[in-house]
């Protein structure tokens, strides 16, 4: 049986953009995503794509409606709560890395296990270097972000993504920055993550080979689902 690892119920989102004015950027969502899915989430410019992924990843709340995320239903949690969950459950990659410039790779990835504080220093480093081997940036480890490619800066910002193991990986047109050859690496990646490891991928993406690569493909419209298809079998997560 699949296992439901994020549920979002009746999400209404609207904007204030003045006292006067509101603007309704999504009206009314309902989505059920199970675990090992791999989701590629498409639409116009303005359709709410990135709206729709802050409030799954609990960066931003709806207006109305309720989201769960592996049985909790984080809507309800206040910003500290919020933080922990995010930290340990949720990985983030942005269309731009956000690397922190002054940190070379292996400490950029060590981040995010240095703030949820599990781990010796001796065991982060060592997960870190791991993770950087996954991602097949092992020659870079001390190399600053400002030292690496584009192609590469996004491959340790998705090392740091899973550092703590997250239960869904949210990308953002994490290859919206980069050149064709890089942004293929880098999908090719995603996949591997949802094939070999079972990993639940989100991505919001407007390059059509990469949304055709995913197992299933939301097209967003005025924030309404306007067709969610499934173009693959999910992949079983790993007894
Ligand atoms: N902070 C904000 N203030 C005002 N309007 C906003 C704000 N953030 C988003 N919007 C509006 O919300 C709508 C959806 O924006 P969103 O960023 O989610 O779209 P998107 O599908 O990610 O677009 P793109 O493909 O260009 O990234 C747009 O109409 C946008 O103008
Ligand atoms: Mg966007």
């Amino acid at each position: 049986m699949a296992e439901t690892i994020l549920r979002l119920e009746n999400i209404r989102k609207e904007l204030g953009l003045s006292k006067a004015i509101r603007q309704t950027i999504i009206p009314n969502l309902s989505l059920v995503v199970n675990s090992g899915e791999f989701v590629a989430i498409t639409g116009p410019s303005g359709s709410g794509k990135s709206t729709l992924l802050y409030l799954m990843g609990g960066l931003d709340k709806p207006t109305a409606g309720k989201v769960w995320l592996d049985g909790d239903e984080i809507t309800e949690k206040n910003e500290t709560e919020m933080n922990r969950i995010r930290n340990e459950k949720i990985g983030f990659i942005y269309q731009f890395h956000f690397l922190l410039p002054e940190f070379n790779a292996v400490e950029n990835v060590s981040m995010p296990m240095m703030i949820n504080g599990r781990r010796t220093r001796k065991e982060i480093r060592e997960r870190a270097m791991k993770l950087l081997d996954m991602v097949d940036m092992q020659n870079k480890y001390t190399n600053k972000p400002s030292q690496l490619s584009g192609g590469q800066q996004q491959r340790v910002a998705i090392a740091r993504a899973l550092a703590n193991a997250p239960k869904i990986l949210l990308g953002d047109e994490p290859t919206g920055n980069l050149d064709s050859r890089s942004a293929k690496n880098v999908y090719q990646l995603f996949d591997r993550l949802n094939r070999e490891q079972g990993q639940t991928v989100i991505v919001v993406t407007h390059d059509e080979e990469f949304a055709n690569h995913a197992g299933r493909r939301i097209q967003l419209v005025d924030g309404k689902i306007e067709s969610d298809r499934q173009l693959r079998v999910r992949v079983e997560q790993p007894a």
